[in-house]
């Protein structure tokens, strides 16, 4: 069996720590997460959350989108972009992905830029990065940029760390991410105005949470100035995080090398194609995607299964998916579309083996003999 993907998660972590405390949630271990995510961005805060979607629905709720309100994104991504969009009543443009790099086409989306559009929302898909200085360059102020980082911790572009030129950078530690808590997320900004309401608005709207309201040894009363929910982050998930994240850098590179040797073992197989990579760009390296003729996609799909090798796919587009098709008819983004239908992604993870890169490349050899 070759897993999809395997998690750092190691025994020993700051998890004894945090179950010593008396605070379980939004506690001392976020606030110390918190405190080295703002530094590594050098940006003025970090929130953490209980994932990606949560934060980004409490960033549009305090950004006050609503109805009629636009927000671009690109089709090929994952569904929760479009989905926040829609839980505060906005409208989702899609953008088409550039055919080569499978990032948002710039000219594209500024296609697609009305009066209306209050943010836009590029993707560092894969890890690969967008290059949102160039985007920054052509859109007015008033339109914010969020960046989705759910595919990308670390990176460079136009010599600048991500989020260095985007409003906001949000990140996944869901499940199968590169760094991960089962569930969580993290926004990071210099938005000081906007931080307190987004902190707030995912605590039920709470003015302060329990660990703040007997700082120093003095209770400090609280409020609930508007509603909210729940999107903030326990601080046993939180405790999982910390060395992951200080660690990074090192698996960063083990990825880069076990990306590389994988895409020089597969680029003989002349049936099959790579996303390109950006030039001069220090990317991250999430997902192992490549593509083949779609007829035969999800034949392959099948065959590898039935191998023990398990794929998936990332991502059809959301202009496909049946809710997104029936919602927002005639928004077609051929790219998008064409790379959702030729795309899956293979076995990548820093506990993959050699033999298992050669397992994989050796079963799409014999797949392409058969067919
Ligand atoms: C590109 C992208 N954005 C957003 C998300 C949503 O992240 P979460 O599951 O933490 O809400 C994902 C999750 O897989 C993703 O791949």
């Amino acid at each position: 069996m070759i897993a999809f993907y395997k998690h750092n998660l190691k025994k020993k972590n700051y998890l004894e720590k945090t179950i010593k405390s008396p605070y379980l949630t939004s506690g001392p271990a976020c606030q110390e997460v918190e405190n080295i995510l703002s530094k590594k961005f050098n940006k003025k805060h970090a929130l953490l959350t209980n994932s990606w979607t949560n934060a980004v629905i409490a960033l549009l709720l305090a950004l006050k989108i609503k109805k009629n309100d636009e927000i671009i994104l690109p089709a090929c991504t994952f569904v929760a972009c479009a989905n926040v969009v829609e839980m505060v009543g906005a409208k989702v443009v899609f953008a088409d992905i550039d055919k080569n790099t499978k990032l948002m086409d710039i000219n594209d989306c500024i296609k697609k830029i009305t009066k209306k559009t209050k943010a836009i929302m590029p993707v560092h898909l894969y890890g690969n990065l967008f290059q949102t200085h160039k985007l920054k360059k052509k859109i007015k102020k008033n339109i914010f940029i969020i960046e989705d980082s759910a595919h990308a911790f670390c990176g460079e572009y136009n010599n600048k760390i991500i989020g260095y030129y985007s409003d906001f950078l949000v990140f996944s530690f869901y499940a199968t991410k590169s760094i991960t808590c089962g569930e969580g997320g993290a926004i990071i900004t210099n938005h000081t105005k906007y931080i307190d309401k987004i902190r707030s608005l995912s605590n039920n709207g709470m003015t302060k949470p329990a660990f703040k309201r007997f700082e120093n040894n003095k209770y400090k009363p609280w409020d609930v100035t508007s509603f909210g929910f729940k999107a903030n982050l326990s601080d046993i998930n939180a405790s999982l995080l910390k060395s992951q994240i200080i660690e990074y850098s090192k698996t960063a590179i083990k990825k880069r090398k076990i990306y590389n040797a994988y895409k020089k073992k597969l680029s003989s197989i002349k049936e099959i194609f790579f996303p390109e990579n950006l030039k001069n760009v220090n990317r991250d390296y999430y997902l192992f995607p490549i593509g083949v003729k779609k007829n035969i996609r999800n034949k392959l799909i099948e065959f590898l299964t039935v191998q023990k090798i398990f794929v998936t796919v990332n991502f059809k587009s959301v202009t496909k998916l049946s809710y997104y098709r029936n919602k927002y008819k005639n928004k077609k983004c051929f790219n998008s579309e064409i790379w959702g239908d030729q795309t899956l992604s293979l076995p990548f993870h820093t506990k993959i083996k050699i033999s298992e890169i050669n397992e994989v490349y050796k079963q799409i050899k014999l797949f392409f003999k058969k067919n």
